[in-house]
């Protein structure tokens, strides 16, 4: 037990979110390493979201707007819902972390899927709430398992859908029965980061099985398909009352007023939107049977990534892309599984041959 910090605090380590290219390159000697490690949208963001970004700035002195009142009313609109059903967060990230602080203390207890969104687990062991991470099934979660874990102090369930870091989802009928048999006191957050990627018949939109259940949260980001990742903004949206809860521990400016501009423009541009949709479609395809015709194992992926079972060790491999200047996430160290991000499609063809040369040595 140390003197300064809780057991669980003790027991973190920081978010592993990889070297600066920059950095890598000087160590390593390579010049032109690509970055598919964190799920960033290869084309870039909206020229209009720079655009407006742009003009923000001649205010920079001033503090953003607290409220977020005009990113907020535009959402609200995108998406048919109350202005007070949604909250602005740091990244989506922010939202997971207020979710913990302001429903749950030590005596509660969350459920959530792994390996799923390793801040699941960061913000409960930071804020010192139980947990139970309950296995995924063949790469997908496992809803009858996470609804069997739900005990009487459970205040939270996380799901990600499409899930990170493998990509695969869960399916309309199978949400909606976890949404009505889970009792009615847990809040259940549907994260959907990679939502707009989803293309299979059966994806859900959480915010169409409202209706099925109160406590019910959603999350979206502008880090993914927006292409705004360090711009930091995200939202949820649940019922009124929950929201107004979180308001209440949120920092006040927690969204600064450039990021604010440049999202409101990224919502604008749908071309953008849709292109990248169009190329991740492909490429993901691409990269995909790439692998299979490797011989690699992969999930099957409604996301702008692609978990791939490397046969081998998975950190030895990612050593080796590395050396070759292609940077990917590599999963818990033992295993053989690496995630790797859909990119352009001149990155993907380097990927793809730096896989081919690793794997053949
Ligand atoms: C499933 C999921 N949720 C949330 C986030 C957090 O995104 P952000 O904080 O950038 O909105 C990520 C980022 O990778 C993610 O994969």
């Amino acid at each position: 037990m140390s003197d300064l910090v809780t057991d669980a605090i003790a027991s973190l380590t920081p978010y592993e979110s990889g070297k600066p290219i920059e950095e890598l390159a000087r160590e390593l000697g390579v010049h032109d390493a690509i970055k598919l490690a964190s799920n960033e949208n290869p084309l870039g963001p909206s020229p209009k979201a720079i655009e407006a970004a742009r003009a923000a700035l001649a205010d920079v002195n001033r503090y953003p707007d607290a409220a977020a009142y005009r990113l907020r009313e535009k959402l609200a609109a995108f998406h048919h819902v109350a202005m007070d059903e949604i909250i602005h967060g740091n990244g989506s990230n922010e939202l997971i972390e207020l979710l913990i602080r302001t429903f749950t203390t030590e005596r509660d207890h969350i459920v959530y899927a792994w390996p799923s969104f390793v801040v699941y687990r960061l913000a409960s062991l930071a804020h010192n709430t139980p947990f139970t991470a309950v296995p995924l099934k063949d790469h997908a979660h496992d809803l009858e398992a996470m609804a069997a874990a739900v005990t009487p102090q459970t205040r939270l369930m996380f799901v990600a859908n499409p899930n990170n870091p493998t990509g695969t989802h869960v399916g309309r009928e199978s949400l909606r029965r976890l949404l009505t048999s889970v009792p009615s006191d847990v809040i259940i957050v549907l994260d959907e980061a990679y939502i707009q990627y989803a293309d299979a018949d059966d994806f859900p939109d959480s915010l169409e099985l409202r209706s099925t259940r109160e406590r019910l949260v959603t999350l979206r980001t502008f880090s993914k398909i927006y292409g705004l990742a360090s711009f930091r903004v995200g939202y949820a949206i649940g019922p009124r009352r929950l929201i107004d809860y979180m308001n209440r521990v949120r920092a006040p400016f927690n969204v600064g007023a450039v990021s604010q501009a440049a999202a409101m423009a990224a919502l604008d541009d749908t071309d953008h939107v849709e292109k990248s949709v169009r190329i991740n479609r492909e490429q993901r395809a691409v990269v995909s049977d790439g692998f299979r015709e490797l011989g690699l194992d992969v999930a099957p992926s409604q996301t702008n990534f692609v978990f791939v079972d490397a046969g081998r060790d998975g950190r030895e491999v990612y050593d080796a892309l590395l050396r070759l200047g292609v940077i990917v996430r590599p999963m818990a160290p033992g295993t053989s599984f690496l995630r790797v991000t859909v990119g352009t499609e001149a990155e993907n063809q380097r990927c793809l041959a730096a896989f081919k040369k690793v794997l053949s040595s």
